[in-house]
């Protein structure tokens, strides 16, 4: 079994200032709930571009928030939009970013080689207490971490996208990463605003494990003729609750990260039938049509 927290909160490193590594979907969502949790925060990316639009997509999403948080009161809006940008530094460079923090997370591309490759930079450089965690949603820990020299200060914060609406956040630990550690990362959850479940380093941890299976079984459904895209997806939200169905939600999180998760599992497990990959999806992302980001997935939008 996962072993359950400890109630000793001596065991915890408080985190105040957070580096975030990959300026994405995530990464921006990730720094921004930090920074509305009062924590400095350093948005890190390779790409100056994308350092700026997820400025921008920090300041939209905030402005919605403050929007619902103080319906009638502008000038409470506007000051949580300027207090929250103005605790998000964006950088390109790493190594002055991670040296005063208490906590950075991973969140770049879903690629083991360059998430290694980062770790062993930020292990370099970040101090000897930090704690390090990514964001992979089908990657194992073990192997992200394989060449840490401190496995015991890394472990897994899966948040969920849009990272500011989804209330969970997963904490991962594989076996070296320690109580306190670990611990440190559910506070850290805990502090903004995320309720946390705890698990091992399987793939997919819980969501993930189930969530993608299910959306492929539904792909396959449809490829078969045997019931419509629409009406799957209106049958999974009216009878069963959920907010999207799943041609729906494939689109809005990305056919390619879809088909790289389930790529990823099936080469390490041939002969498991819930990670069989799907004919309709592959070629959908071998024409570029990647869901909502490229314009078009299953579905069309403008
Ligand atoms: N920032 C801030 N607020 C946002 C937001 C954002 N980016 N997106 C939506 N919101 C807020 C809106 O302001 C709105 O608030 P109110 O209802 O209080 O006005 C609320 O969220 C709902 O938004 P919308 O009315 O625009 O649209 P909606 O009701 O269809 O909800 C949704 C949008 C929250 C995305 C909802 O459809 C949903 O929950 N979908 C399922 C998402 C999901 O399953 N995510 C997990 C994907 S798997 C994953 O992330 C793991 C992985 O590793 C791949
Ligand atoms: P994204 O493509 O939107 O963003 C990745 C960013 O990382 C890009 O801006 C890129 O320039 C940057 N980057 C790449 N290599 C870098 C490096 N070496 N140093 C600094 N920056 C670098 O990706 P995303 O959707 O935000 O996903 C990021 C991570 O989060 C992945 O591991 C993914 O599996 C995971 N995840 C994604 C979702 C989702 O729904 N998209 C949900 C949960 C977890």
């Amino acid at each position: 079994p996962v072993r359950a927290f400890s109630a000793t909160s001596a065991l915890n490193i408080a985190v105040k200032n957070v580096t975030v590594v990959g300026a994405g979907l995530m990464g921006s969502g990730i720094a921004q709930v930090s920074a509305a949790a009062n924590l400095n925060v350093n948005l890190v990316d390779t790409n100056q571009k994308a350092l700026e639009k997820a400025k921008k997509n920090i300041e939209q999403s905030i402005a919605r928030v403050a929007k619902k948080k103080h319906a009638d009161d502008q000038g409470a809006q506007k000051k949580l939009v300027d207090s929250v940008l103005s605790k998000v530094n964006i950088t390109t460079n790493l190594r002055d970013a991670v040296k005063d923090s208490d906590l950075i997370v991973e969140a770049i591309v879903e690629n083991i080689d360059v998430k290694q490759k980062l770790f062993a930079e930020i292990e370099d450089a970040a101090s000897s207490k930090a704690l390090l965690a990514t964001n992979t949603s089908s990657l194992r820990l073990c192997d992200i971490g394989a060449n840490l020299k401190h496995k015991e200060r890394f472990g897994g914060l899966h948040f969920f996208n849009p990272v500011p609406v989804m209330k969970l956040l997963e904490v991962v630990r594989f076996d070296p990463t320690s109580d306190e550690t670990f611990e440190s990362l559910v506070q850290y959850g805990k502090s903004v605003g995320k309720v946390t479940v705890a698990c091992k380093d399987t793939p997919g941890f819980i969501v993930n494990r189930l969530l993608v299976p299910y959306s492929f079984e539904a792909f396959r459904l449809a490829e078969r003729g045997d019931a419509s895209m629409k009406d799957i997806d209106t049958a999974m939200k009216l009878g069963a609750g959920y907010p999207m169905g799943p041609f729906e939600l494939g689109d809005y999180v990305g056919l390619d990260t879809l088909k790289f998760i389930m790529d990823g599992w099936s080469k390490a497990h041939p002969n498991d039938p819930l990670f069989k990959p799907c004919e309709s999806l592959d070629k959908l992302v071998n024409e570029g049509k990647l869901g909502r980001k490229s314009g078009e997935g299953f579905f069309k939008y403008n």
